[in-house]
């Protein structure tokens, strides 16, 4: 009996932290930042196009409604799956930030990078350059 409550309690606390920890994640500018630097930014001026964008050239405004979007490359493929588990994995062999945060839940290391390009935006606190 007691432990039937004790066992109930404890399924109440993990329900309730699963909902708030769901809900409460606040994004990790500082890992946003390796990420974005690292894996976007890598990207980006690997080849010609489009070469290094400065998270300062957009207002955060501009990032909000590109991130909401998701349309990344002109509309070709989504935002987030550069941000995806399946993307790190495929390159982690060669990319130390892609290793490194390899299992980090997708969402989180998207809100990540979306508060690193907040931070970093031309009106945000602190405007970033890309490396
Ligand atoms: C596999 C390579 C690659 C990765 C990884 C990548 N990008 Fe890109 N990105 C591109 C290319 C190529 C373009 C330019 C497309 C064009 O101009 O046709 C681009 C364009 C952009 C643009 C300019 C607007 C647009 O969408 O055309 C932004 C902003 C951007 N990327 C953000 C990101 C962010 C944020 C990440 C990381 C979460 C990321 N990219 C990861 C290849 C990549």
């Amino acid at each position: 009996m007691k432990s039937t409550k004790i066992m109930g309690a404890l399924a109440l606390v993990s329900l309730l932290g699963a909902a708030f920890s769901a809900q409460a994640y606040d994004g990790d500018w500082k890992r946003g930042r390796v990420y974005y630097r690292s894996v976007c930014t890598a990207c980006h001026t690997a080849g010609k196009t489009p070469g290094a964008i400065n998270p300062s050239s957009k207002t955060k405004a501009e990032w909000n409604a590109y991130l909401s979007a998701d349309k990344h490359a002109k509309g070709k493929d989504s935002v987030k799956q550069w941000a995806g588990q399946a993307y790190r994995n495929s390159i982690k062999a060669t990319n130390k930030a892609a290793e490194k945060f390899a299992t980090v839940p997708d969402a989180e290391l998207m809100e990540d990078v979306k508060v690193f390009l907040m931070k970093g935006a031309k009106d945000g606190d602190a405007p970033a350059s890309c490396s």
